[in-house]
């Protein structure tokens, strides 16, 4: 983690306390955090956000609220600065809960949300340099490679996630979450950070749980649901996320980090990579901003 990325952690979860200690809703906390986080062009979301192999910057966001179950998510959605608050606004403007590609970026537009240029050349550029070293790449992930170049003809490519959890003072919890995806994606890819269950869950009879990490196998075993069916058997959350990771690693190889927080205020972090830039505040001292935890 460089030190840009802890400022902006810990900027980010200062910025969302504030929103609970005035009293308002988790979730504008957690939407408040994760706009800094996809503003900053530190991360995997938002500005920073991947390319897919096409060049095109086609990004998923997801945000939850556990008092009435309401959720909203986009997927694929383009030239948007703030993909979250698109999130929100299906959320809570529509009665629908997940809206794609064009149209959502269209929906994206009516709402008058700030937009986002398209990928910069030297974006671009640094994106195609990454495919074209994918020594490091894994086998799936070539076949990925050699699938699209045989489907388009051309000789492109490139190269976490954000998110958030909250609970506020009438004891409701959210979940959000966004990104620009993984490495070597094919267009049109869509990930588990816009599928409520998979990428995030909130539910006040369990808690919140927001996911990053690869979204192939985490939709596979609905991850956040799974851990947060476990919160509401009164399992703590750090056994939760643990044995829900376990599986996760066991049955696929998955690779993920998850936040979670239970309705009576327990929380954990937890993952199975080797890292995992996070943190936590409660108010007082300074934030805790840290890239592993046991
Ligand atoms: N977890 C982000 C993704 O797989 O797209």
């Amino acid at each position: 983690m460089t030190a840009a990325q802890r400022n902006c952690l810990a900027d980010a979860l200062v910025a969302g306390y504030d929103v609970l200690r005035r009293s308002a809703s988790a979730v504008n906390a957690v939407e408040a955090t994760i706009r800094i986080l996809e503003a900053s062009g530190l991360f995997n979301a938002g500005v920073g956000s991947r390319l897919q192999l096409d060049g095109a910057r086609r990004m998923d966001a997801s945000i939850m609220e556990g008092r009435r179950l309401r959720a909203g998510a986009v997927a694929a959605i383009e030239q948007v600065r703030h993909p979250i608050t698109a999130a929100r606004i299906v959320m809570e403007e529509t009665a629908h809960v997940l809206l794609v590609g064009e149209s959502a970026t269209r929906f994206a537009r009516h709402f008058k949300l700030e937009r986002q240029p398209l990928p910069t050349r030297a974006k671009r550029n640094a994106s195609r340099a990454m495919v074209r070293s994918q020594g490091q790449a894994s086998e799936l992930q070539r076949k990925t490679l050699r699938l699209y170049r045989a489907m388009s003809g051309r000789n492109t490519a490139e190269l976490g996630t954000v998110g958030a959890v909250a609970l506020d003072r009438s004891g409701t919890v959210a979940a959000g979450a966004s990104t620009g995806g993984v490495a070597l994606m094919l267009p049109g890819r869509v990930g588990d950070t816009p599928l409520i269950g998979c990428g995030v869950y909130a539910d006040d009879a369990a808690g919140a749980v927001s996911m990053t990490g690869l979204g192939e196998s985490i939709i596979r075993l609905a991850v956040a649901k799974e851990i947060a069916d476990r919160l509401e058997a009164g399992v703590v959350p750090a056994t939760a996320a643990r044995l829900v990771l376990d599986k996760l690693v066991a049955r696929m190889h998955g690779a993920a980090g998850a936040l979670v927080l239970r309705t009576d205020g327990r929380f954990a972090i937890r993952h199975t990579t080797p890292h995992m830039c996070a943190g936590y505040w409660l108010g007082a001292g300074k934030p805790v901003v840290k890239d592993k935890f046991e």
